[in-house]
């Protein structure tokens, strides 16, 4: 076993995500048996849901993530009484509910209203042949998404990279396979309650940041998902799919542990797959986020029955 190979599995990250709690209670158990004092949790309070105060934005930044709030608005309404700001816990979504066509002014505005009033395979076909931005010629295909279009939890993420562009399935790659694990340790499953997106369907050449027009361009086809699925959460990861969503320039450490909403759809935030296997340190962290989303899914279904 190589020494990488050693230390994840040591942190628990092979071959599945292991929950720390129960690491926690086995060993409170053991300690309650030889009446030795086990250790300590870390003891995080699952927070409750905050009003969020965006930081300023950049211009071009601003239109991009405004594009994906107006659109998100636009479908929000129609969809789902609007939330207080400060309700102490997000109202869930009335699932069942017919998908309204959208009036969208965003981006190219007819594109945009368009795409707005695409059903789910209409949207899929025009995703696939999109060339609004200059990534449609370094594309090997596009990366629509995959999952349950009823999902319960939406995750979004940054951009397919080599491995999304070739197999055209999003988190395919090394840093798909924590995700999955991670999943997988609060029980959901790619493809069962889950769908999995990005903000942009087309990877960025080299792996290089999304620039503010792909963004832009892209906006309108996350706005639709997420309005045809309305997902009971979302679970943003990394900071691109944050600041883009949230319409702050906020460093993700500083809006972890809260409930964030865009337009009445609560949001939890977590730290990309991709980051947390380049800093193994942050996995604890991880953890809490993950364990807000399962606290949140789990509140949200009570109320929706
Ligand atoms: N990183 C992302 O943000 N999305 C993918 O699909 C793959 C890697």
């Amino acid at each position: 076993m190589s020494r990488r190979d050693f230390v994840l599995s040591e942190l628990g990250l092979t071959p599945l995500w292991v929950r720390p709690e129960r690491i926690t209670r086995s060993m409170a158990a053991a300690s309650a048996e030889t009446g030795q004092p086990g250790p300590q949790p870390v003891a995080q309070a699952v927070p409750q849901p905050v009003a969020m105060e965006p930081a300023p934005l950049q211009p071009t930044m601003r239109s991009a993530a405004d594009a994906v709030r107006s659109a998100i608005a636009d479908a929000a309404p129609a969809l789902r009484p609007p939330l207080a700001a400060t309700s102490p816990n997000p109202a869930p979504a009335t699932r069942g509910a017919p998908v309204q066509q959208v009036k969208l002014v965003i981006g190219e505005g007819a594109r945009a209203e368009r795409i707005a009033s695409l059903d789910w395979q209409a949207l899929q076909r025009e995703v696939a042949g999109c060339t609004a931005c200059g990534l449609c010629q370094t594309r090997t295909q596009t990366v629509f998404g995959v999952g349950n279009p009823q999902a319960e939890l939406l995750v979004v993420g940054e951009a397919p990279g080599a491995e999304e562009d070739r197999q055209g399935e999003p988190f395919v790659g090394a840093a798909g396979k924590l995700l999955d694990n991670l999943l997988a340790a609060i029980g959901e499953k790619r493809g069962e309650r889950v769908f999995i997106a990005n903000v942009l369907k087309c990877r960025p050449p080299g792996n290089r940041n999304p620039q503010a027009e792909e963004v832009l361009q892209c906006a309108p086809f996350l706005a639709r998902q997420i309005a045809l699925i309305r997902p009971r959460l979302i679970f943003a990861v990394g900071r691109f799919a944050i600041q883009t969503l949230l319409q702050t320039e906020a460093p993700v450490g500083a809006l972890r542990g809260k409930v964030h909403e865009v337009d009445g759809i609560p949001v939890v935030v977590g730290y990309h797959p991709a980051y947390l296997l380049r800093n193994l340190p942050d996995k604890a962290r991880a953890w809490h986020d993950l364990l807000l989303v399962e606290d949140q899914l789990t509140q949200l279904a009570g109320k929706q029955g």
